[in-house]
C-alpha cells in the first residue's frame, strides 16, 4: 500500500484561529507560475480583482468580470499546493442581492476549487456576508479603502486620518466581523485606527497600507517587486525587477537582430537513420 504525502492546504478556519497568534502573510498572484513561488512562503494567496490593473490596463478594478476571475483563481489554484486560496468577487457580481452574492461566489468556488472569496464593504454587506458563511462560503471581509467605490468616493484616499472620521470604519470592521467573515482586509486606514480596529475584534486583520499591529499582512506581489509603473506609499519594494527584465529583453532583441540567438545549442539537428543490417 503506498502511503500518500498529500500536503495539506491551510483552511480558512486555520486562518481565523491565528487571531493574536503568529503574522498572516499574504500576497497576490493571478498565474499559476507566479502561484508556486508565492506558496512556498505564504499563508493566503489573494486572487485579487487588482488583476484588472497588473493584467489588463485598467485605471480601476470595476471593469473586471467574474470569469476574469475565475480563470485566475483556476490557474492559481494549479500552481499551488499549501496555501489557502481566496478569490476576490469582483464588481457587480454580489452587490445586487445575498442570492446574487450566493450564485457568484459557488460558481467561484466550484469552477476554481479555492477555499474562500473576498468581498468589499463593511455594515452594507454584514447580511451577505452572514448569507454566505452560513451556507458554506468562507468570506473575507474588505473595509476602510474599497477599490471598488472608486466612483463614489471619487479618489482612492486613505481613510480614518482625522478621528472624526472613526466610527463608521469602527462599525464596519464590527459588523463583518460579527457576520461571520474568518478575516478582514483593512485597507489604507490612519496606523492608530488600525490598531484600536485590530484590538477591537476578534477576527483576524489583514493589513495594507494599515498598522504592523494588524494580524497579518498584505501586497500586490507586482507592487513590491518593483513591476508596477508607481508605487503607492504603503508598498515597501522588496525588489527591482522592471530594469532587470527591461535588460533581458533589451539582449534578446539585440541577439535575434544580429542571429546569435538561437545558437547552436538551442536548434534541433537531423536524427541519424539507424543502420539495419542486411543478411544479404
Ligand atoms: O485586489 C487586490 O489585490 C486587493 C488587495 C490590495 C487587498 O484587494
Amino acid at each position: 500500500m503506498s502511503v500518500q504525502t498529500a500536503v495539506k492546504r491551510v483552511t480558512a478556519p486555520d486562518i481565523r484561529a491565528r487571531k493574536n497568534g503568529e503574522p498572516i502573510v499574504m500576497l497576490t498572484s493571478y498565474h499559476a507560475h507566479t502561484a508556486s513561488l508565492v506558496d512556498r512562503y505564504c499563508d493566503v494567496i489573494l486572487v485579487g480583482d487588482s488583476l484588472g490593473n497588473v493584467m489588463h490596463g485598467f485605471e480601476t478594478t470595476v471593469p473586471v468580470t467574474l470569469d476574469m476571475m475565475i480563470l485566475q483563481g483556476h490557474a492559481v489554484m494549479r500552481g499551488s499546493k499549501h496555501a489557502l486560496v481566496v478569490v476576490d468577487m469582483p464588481f457587480g457580481s454580489y452587490e445586487a442581492s445575498k442570492e446574487q452574492a450566493f450564485h457568484s461566489a459557488a460558481r467561484i468556488l466550484k469552477e476554481t476549487h479555492c477555499g474562500a472569496v473576498k468581498l468589499e464593504g463593511g455594515k452594507r454587506m454584514a447580511e451577505t456576508i452572514a448569507f454566505l458563511t452560513q451556507r458554506g462560503i468562507p468570506v473575507m471581509g474588505h473595509i476602510g479603502l474599497t477599490p471598488q467605490s472608486i466612483n463614489t468616493l471619487g479618489s482612492f484616499r486613505a481613510q480614518g486620518r482625522s478621528e472624526a472620521a472613526w466610527a463608521p470604519i469602527e462599525e464596519d470592521a464590527k459588523a463583518v466581523a460579527e457576520a461571520g467573515a474568518f478575516a478582514m482586509v483593512v485597507e489604507a486606514v490612519a496606523e492608530p485606527l488600525a490598531k484600536k480596529i485590530t484590538a477591537s475584534i476578534d477576527v483576524p486583520t489583514i493589513g495594507i497600507g494599515a498598522s504592523s499591529a494588524c494580524d497579518g499582512q498584505v501586497l500586490v506581489l507586482e507592487d513590491m517587486l518593483g513591476l508596477s509603473p508607481w508605487t503607492p506609499k504603503f508598498v515597501k519594494r522588496y525588489g527591482d525587477l522592471g530594469p532587470a527584465i527591461q535588460e533581458a529583453i533589451e539582449s534578446y532583441a539585440k541577439d535575434v537582430r544580429s542571429r546569435a540567438f538561437p545558437g547552436p545549442e538551442h536548434v534541433y539537428g537531423m536524427i541519424k537513420p539507424k543502420v539495419v543490417a542486411s543478411n544479404d
